[in-house]
C-alpha cells in the first residue's frame, strides 16, 4: 500500500474524513475542540492540515497546527494515527515532516505541543502516555519545566491537568543559555487561554503557569524526569 502525505489550508471533505475517522476517535472529549472550530481555525488562515493518505485516498495519519503570528509560536495542536497502522513509522515521518515545514514555514518560530504527563492516570482507550512521550522526545521534543495545563475549551472548568508543554523546535534566536525564550511562550499561552477560555484568568494555576514563562535564563528544556 503507497502513501502519499496531503495538506489542506481550508476545511473539506477529507478534513471531515480525518476529524470523524481519526481525531474524534483518538483523543477524548475535553482534549479535543469541536469541528467546526477546527474548520473556522482552517477558514481563518492560520491553521493548516498534514493528512497521510493510502491509495484510495483515506487518511490513515493526521497533523493539525495553529500558528501564533503575535507570538511567532506554532503548537501541534493534534497528531493521530489511525490504530492499524500505528507502530509502522508513519507517525514519526509525520510529525518530523510538519515540524520541517512549519519550522523553514514560519521561521524564525518555537513549534510546541501537548500531550499527557505519564505521571497523570493513564486514559486505556487513547494509548499509553509513556510511549507516547518516548515517541515525541525520539523525535527531538524536550519537556519544558512548566506547571502546564491545558486552557479549558469553553472556561477553566475545563482545563485539562496532567500536561506537559513540549517544544518541538526553536529557532536560535529564541535560544537563551540552556532554556527557550520566555515571552513569546507567554505570549502564546495568553494567547492560547484567552480564546478558549475567554479571559486570561488570574487564579492560582494561571498565574503559576504565566510566572513560569518569565524566568531569567529562559524556561529550562529537557528529557521527561519522572519527579518533574
Ligand atoms: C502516538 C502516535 C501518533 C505514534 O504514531 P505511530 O505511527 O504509531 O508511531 P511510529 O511507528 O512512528 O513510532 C512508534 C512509537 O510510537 C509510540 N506509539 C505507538 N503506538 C502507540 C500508542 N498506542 N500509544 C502511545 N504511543 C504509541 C511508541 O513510542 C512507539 O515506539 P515503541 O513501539 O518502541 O514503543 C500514534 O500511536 C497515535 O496516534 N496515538 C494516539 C493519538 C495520540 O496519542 N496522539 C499524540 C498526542 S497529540
Amino acid at each position: 500500500m503507497g502513501f502519499s502525505t496531503v495538506e489542506r489550508t481550508v476545511p473539506d471533505a477529507l478534513f471531515t474524513a480525518v476529524y470523524r475517522g481519526l481525531f474524534a476517535q483518538a483523543f477524548p472529549p475535553e482534549e479535543l475542540d469541536g469541528e467546526d472550530v477546527l474548520a473556522a481555525a482552517l477558514e481563518g488562515g492560520a491553521a493548516n492540515l498534514f493528512a497521510v493518505v493510502d491509495n484510495a485516498g483515506t487518511p490513515v495519519a493526521a497533523a493539525f497546527g495553529e500558528w501564533s503570528e503575535a507570538s511567532r509560536v506554532q503548537l501541534l495542536t493534534y497528531l493521530a494515527v489511525g490504530p492499524a497502522a500505528r507502530g509502522g513509522g508513519i507517525g514519526g515521518r509525520l510529525l518530523r515532516d510538519a515540524v520541517n515545514v512549519w519550522s523553514v514555514r514560519r521561521d524564525p518560530c518555537i513549534v510546541v505541543a501537548e500531550i499527557e504527563d505519564p505521571g497523570a492516570p493513564a486514559h486505556d482507550a487513547h494509548g499509553d502516555p509513556r510511549r507516547r512521550l518516548a515517541f515525541y522526545e525520539a523525535a527531538g521534543a524536550r519537556v519544558l519545566d512548566v506547571p502546564y495545563f491545558q486552557p479549558g475549551i469553553g472556561g477553566p472548568g475545563g482545563r485539562v491537568r496532567g500536561m506537559l508543554l513540549l517544544v518541538l523546535h526553536a529557532a536560535p534566536v529564541f535560544i537563551s543559555g540552556d532554556g527557550i525564550d520566555g515571552a513569546p511562550l507567554r505570549a502564546f499561552m495568553e494567547e492560547y487561554l484567552a480564546e478558549a477560555e475567554g479571559a486570561v484568568g488570574d487564579d492560582d494555576e494561571a498565574r503559576a503557569l504565566l510566572a513560569a514563562f518569565d524566568r531569567p535564563g529562559g524556561v529550562p528544556a529537557g528529557r521527561w524526569r519522572a519527579a518533574q
